[in-house]
């Protein structure tokens, strides 16, 4: 599985040292605030893992699952609700774990959605983001690595569903997609 990728952009301990400082920010910022956290799936699956555990005291989490309506990999920005949310988070303050901001058309839709809702605050943070890919401009305040446009798998990564469980993050090498 290993030989699939062509290179390792980020090592388990490189990502787990990042969720770590990303952790304490979030934590000293909600300070005597009760925290949703919020996971999309299933890619941020890995990413809530290791985020929640690296927190110093206890917060919740839900999920939503959503599907994108578009062709191949190529995200429309059109989405569909999956999975809704068990919680009502009217006036609660939720943070959106995401694995990675691509053209930002998935979360765009998340948050107006989840913002109807009136929550007393949203924020998001996401593993890793593409600026270079973006078409909408999201506002996320905790990132944890800016990345090239490739497409990457591992952590939670997906392609095709499968690489998921790969423990670094990298770019798939050619053979694959032939
Ligand atoms: P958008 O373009 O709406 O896409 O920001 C967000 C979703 O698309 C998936 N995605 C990726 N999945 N490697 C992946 O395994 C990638 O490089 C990649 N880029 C986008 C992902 O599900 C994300 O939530
Ligand atoms: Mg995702």
């Amino acid at each position: 599985m290993g030989n699939d990728l062509d290179h390792v952009l980020f090592t388990e301990d490189q990502i787990h040292a990042r969720l770590e400082e990303l952790a304490a920010e979030i934590w000293a910022d909600y300070e005597g605030k009760d925290v949703l956290l919020v996971g999309v799936l299933k890619g941020a699956i890995l990413v809530m893992a290791d985020l929640m555990r690296a927190l110093p005291g206890s917060a919740p989490m839900d999920w939503m699952a959503v599907s994108s309506y578009g062709s191949g990999t190529k995200s429309s920005g059109v989405v569909r609700i999956l999975k809704d949310l068990d919680t009502d988070i009217s006036g609660r303050h939720v943070l959106i774990v995401e694995d990675i901001i691509d053209s930002g058309l998935t979360l765009n839709w998340i948050c107006s959605n989840l913002r109807s809702r009136e929550p007393a605050s949203l924020e998001i943070c996401t593993l890793l983001r593409k600026p270079d890919a973006a078409k909408v401009d999201i506002d996320c305040r905790y990132v944890g690595f800016d990345i090239p446009n490739e497409f990457v798998v591992g952590y939670g990564l997906d392609y095709d569903e499968r690489y998921r469980n790969l423990r670094d993050i990298g770019t798939l090498a050619p053979h694959v997609y032939l």
